[in-house]
């Protein structure tokens, strides 16, 4: 019988290679600690109308890459393509900013009709955050900085280029867009045929566009920035005065406008040039409008999300996991001995944090090392007939050049976790 496989774009996470998932997610519920960031868990299937609403019709997300099915009551409902829509219906919903603002955070899958590349899938998981009910400068420069200390814990600090920009306020983007298109429309046959396409839906990506052409008539274009009012011109000094104090290094990227219609004033994306086109890690910014849109009370809101699949590809890419590789030691003992092997396990297991340990029980000894090392362990606790007897054990590592040793029970701890901390 054929065998049935999984859908295009969608991976199995495979327990081998979970512990760098596990790594990155210990580490961002770390500094959602520190940072007094609460989690929020939605629903994974919403209302078609939430999506088109709130990251726009006109957009590629809603257009083309939303997974849209009628369900039995007839109501059109999608699979998340993003965090953002689904934390704000939930927000106004519970009225969750009553009490005051809301730090919110997930960590979540997200479902999207592309093209699947190296960094781009269809289902693939966000760490986002979203702030509801501030409207300071302060908490985009918050939000950023908790980036950055992501970046510093998984030390990729300096392979991380942030992106920043201001969309100003939707009425002075509405006057960019006329500006835009009216400068555009005169080059409309050079433009290439997505811009083309998006000069009536929605101009301003044509600015995002790869295409050579298209760029190098975008080089005479009207500037978003020049059409900013004092407020939004206010806002982004002050973030920018943030950040510089506190020495975060940014861009200006006058092209930056993201792929969501909910945004406003500040927009920021992390970008690494290690992973060909997939190069955005993180993107966010400003949505004053987006919970009055929904239906709630006028409330500011700045958030952003990462995809965990490119950040761990970019962690593999500079080779960053190597340390971090939690170490795993096997016992090897005797059927005969299960009782003394399981009761070492179990004072070993509870006094250890620095390693994992397994347990290999029957077998010749050949067979058992021969085992060990398919398992990847790093050592081997060897406790046969003879070793009980004597209450040692014999400890092999397998991917260092040590000499083997015989051990008291009590000395293993200390010896392990000794030659595990070169
Ligand atoms: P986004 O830029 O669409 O923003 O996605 C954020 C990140 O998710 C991207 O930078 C990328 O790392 C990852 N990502 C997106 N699509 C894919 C894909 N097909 N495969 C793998 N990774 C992907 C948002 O989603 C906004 N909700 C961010 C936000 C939150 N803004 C305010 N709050």
């Amino acid at each position: 019988m054929s065998k049935i496989k999984a859908l295009r774009g969608m991976k199995d996470l495979l327990p081998d290679e979970i512990w760098k998932w596990q790594l990155v997610e210990n580490s961002i519920k770390k500094i959602m600690q520190a940072y007094a960031y609460k989690e929020i868990r939605t629903p994974l299937l919403e209302s078609t109308k939430l999506f088109a609403r709130s990251i726009g019709d006109s957009t590629d997300i809603v257009n083309k890459e939303m997974y849209t099915f009628l369900d039995k009551g007839e109501d059109f409902i999608s699979l998340r393509p993003e965090g953002t829509a689904g934390v704000a219906r939930a927000v106004i919903e519970h009225n969750l900013t009553y009490k005051g603002a809301q730090k919110l955070f997930y960590l979540a899958n997200m479902f999207r009709y592309e093209r699947p590349q190296k960094g781009r899938y269809r289902q693939f998981y966000q760490f986002g955050v979203e702030v509801l009910g501030l409207d300071s400068p302060a908490f985009d420069a918050e939000i950023i900085f908790l980036s950055r200390k992501l970046w510093q814990d998984l030390n990729i600090e300096n392979d991380l280029k942030l992106e920043l920009n201001t969309l100003g306020s939707s009425a002075e983007r509405a006057n960019f867009r006329l500006a835009l298109k009216d400068y555009l429309s005169k080059y409309e046959n050079e433009l290439d045929a997505d811009s083309k396409a998006r000069l009536t839906t929605n101009p301003l990506r044509i600015l995002d566009s790869k295409d050579a052409k298209t760029q190098e008539i975008l080089t005479q274009a009207p500037v978003l920035f020049d059409f900013l009012g004092a407020n939004s011109r206010a806002d982004f000094d002050h973030l920018c005065e943030i950040l510089q104090l506190s020495g975060v290094e940014f861009v200006l990227n006058t092209k930056l406008v993201r792929g969501l219609d909910y945004y406003n004033k500040s927009v920021f994306e992390w970008t690494t040039d290690k992973l060909g086109s997939q190069n955005a890690i993180l993107g966010g910014g400003r949505y004053d409008g987006l919970l009055e849109l929904l239906g709630g009370k006028p409330t500011p809101a700045v958030g952003f999300a990462m995809g965990i699949e490119r950040l761990i590809l970019l962690l593999e890419t500079l080779d960053k996991f190597k340390a971090q590789a939690g170490k795993k030691v096997i016992l090897l003992a005797d059927e005969n001995f299960s009782a003394q092997a399981l009761n070492l396990a179990e004072s070993l297991r509870s006094s250890s944090s620095a390693y994992s340990l397994d347990l290999i029980l029957g077998g010749s000894i050949r067979s058992q090392l021969k085992k060990a090392d398919k398992l990847g362990a790093d050592a081997v606790l060897i406790y046969a007939e003879q070793e009980v007897a004597k209450k040692v054990v014999l400890c092999k590592f397998l991917r260092k050049n040590i000499e083997q040793v015989s051990l008291n029970l009590n000395d293993i701890e200390n010896y392990l976790t000794q030659n595990f901390g070169d």
